[in-house]
């Protein structure tokens, strides 16, 4: 067997054997196969795609080339992956949710992806929040709070680690299978019970469109039904950014209020359904007590308890939750208002990504600090009224970045027309009930 044959069969759009894909991720990971033949067949993928039975068997030897874990809480463990998003501050909503409602959620999460946000860089603005824990820590403090959220531990899935930065810099990120591989190893490698897909659909999203998203979500549901995982998959809206704000403190600061009962909207809604369906994989209840019980959550205190809990076991001061103060305060700020009357009938989902990554949100490159204090804070959102002169958000930053281009930027952001005859979107497109 090799790299080369390899490389010419999926060029020619034959199906791969279990073996040959065994061969050429074992041999990738451990640096046997160059960087080049490995771009050469992932481009290949990109061009003839992979079968279902392909698809899982990439899956499986990914998720095998470093540790597979088994979380030893006691109970049904949970996990819930979004395929990333912008202003997505879910998993801050729904994990406590969760918790409060008795499933348990060994989260490990990831940093930024371009222009979408990562959990664990929102939670690192929580002055002392550690976001590396030991493995043994971190399920202790499952034990003890319901959830724990973490960075990856360095032996999960290295196949991943070394795949997706070549896929970053190939153009190979956009493949259904690839993405479906990279995700789902992920998901088996930390090895919880039940597992939960947020798949966004959109302009913001890496999935664009319904069909590629159902498509995604579909097979992602299927390859973790076959490795016996409950597994299920929700759809949700990013042609906008989600909630009120883009950012990592300010991000944070949004959770915080949701779960104080402080959200309606978009916001809520998406966090509910997912929390909903987090304590559905259970097995114990309808979706509806379910929904019930996530409602409740907020309502009686007991998801924001959970928070709480988490960020003291995790080192941080949980006096955040009732004072925004403590988060870092950005030295710099600009209004950005209306320049034309009318109805906002479009927010630049990408767009607004990238300009919260020039404020120093994101990392413009791997390893560069992140600015907690930078990002957006939206007063107007899609199918508001606005008057010229209505201020529509404001930019915060700490860094010396060119504010002033960035505003006027940001003005082209928003999207206007004269009528209110927007179509209504909505924020959970589907449920997709995988098991
Ligand atoms: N998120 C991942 O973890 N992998 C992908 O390929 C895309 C999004």
């Amino acid at each position: 067997m090799t790299a080369y044959e390899i490389i010419t069969k999926k060029k020619r759009n034959a199906e791969l054997s279990t073996d040959e894909i065994n061969w050429i991720t074992a041999g990738y990971t451990s640096g046997s196969i160059p960087d080049h033949q490995m771009s050469a067949l992932l481009m290949a993928i990109c061009f003839s795609s992979l079968s279902e039975r392909e698809t899982v068997d990439l899956t499986m030897a990914m998720a095998h080339s470093g540790e597979m874990l088994r979380p030893d809480t006691g109970g049904f463990n949970v996990d819930k992956h979004s395929t990333g998003g912008v202003g997505d501050k879910v998993t801050l909503i729904c994990a406590p949710i969760a918790a409060a409602c008795g499933v348990f959620v060994p989260k490990m999460s990831g940093r930024g992806l371009g222009h979408t946000g990562g959990t664990i860089d929102k939670l690192g603005s929580i002055a002392g929040f550690r976001t590396s824990l030991s493995y043994d820590e971190f399920i202790r403090n499952v034990r003890k709070a319901g959830l724990a959220v973490s960075g990856q531990t360095e032996n999960l899935v290295p196949a991943d680690k070394k795949i997706y930065a070549l896929r970053n810099v190939t153009a190979t990120v956009d493949s259904i299978p690839l993405i479906c591989s990279s995700i789902m190893s992920k998901k088996l490698a930390c090895g919880a019970d039940g597992i939960v897909l947020d798949v966004k659909v959109g302009d913001g999203a890496f999935m664009k469109d319904l069909k590629s998203a159902e498509d995604l979500a579909e097979l992602m549901v299927r390859v973790g039904k076959r490795a016996g995982k409950k597994c299920s998959a929700v759809l949700t809206n990013m042609d906008k950014p989600l909630g009120r704000t883009v950012g990592n403190s300010l991000e944070t600061i949004e959770a915080i209020e949701a779960l104080k009962g402080n959200s309606a909207g978009d916001l809520h809604e998406v966090a509910v359904t997912l929390a909903a369906e987090m304590i559905f994989t259970a097995g114990e209840r309808s979706r509806e007590e379910c929904r019930s019980m996530a409602e409740n959550a907020i309502r009686s205190g007991s998801a924001l308890e959970r928070l709480q809990k988490m960020i003291e076991l995790q080192g941080g001061d949980p006096r955040v939750t009732e004072d925004s103060s403590l988060f870092p305060q950005a030295k710099r700020r600009a209004e950005i208002f209306a320049p034309e009357s009318g109805y906002i009938n479009g927010i630049s989902c990408e767009e607004t990504g990238l300009i919260s990554m020039k404020l120093g949100a994101g990392r413009l490159a791997k390893d560069l600090p992140i600015d907690y204090s930078a990002g957006i804070v939206f007063d107007k959102t899609v199918g508001d009224k606005v008057c010229r002169g209505d201020r529509l958000a404001v930019l915060y930053t700490s860094s010396d970045c060119d504010l002033e281009s960035i505003a006027e930027d940001m003005k082209g952001v928003f999207k206007y027309s004269e009528s209110n005859d927007i179509p209504k979107e909505k924020n959970v497109i589907k449920i997709l009930k995988g098991y």
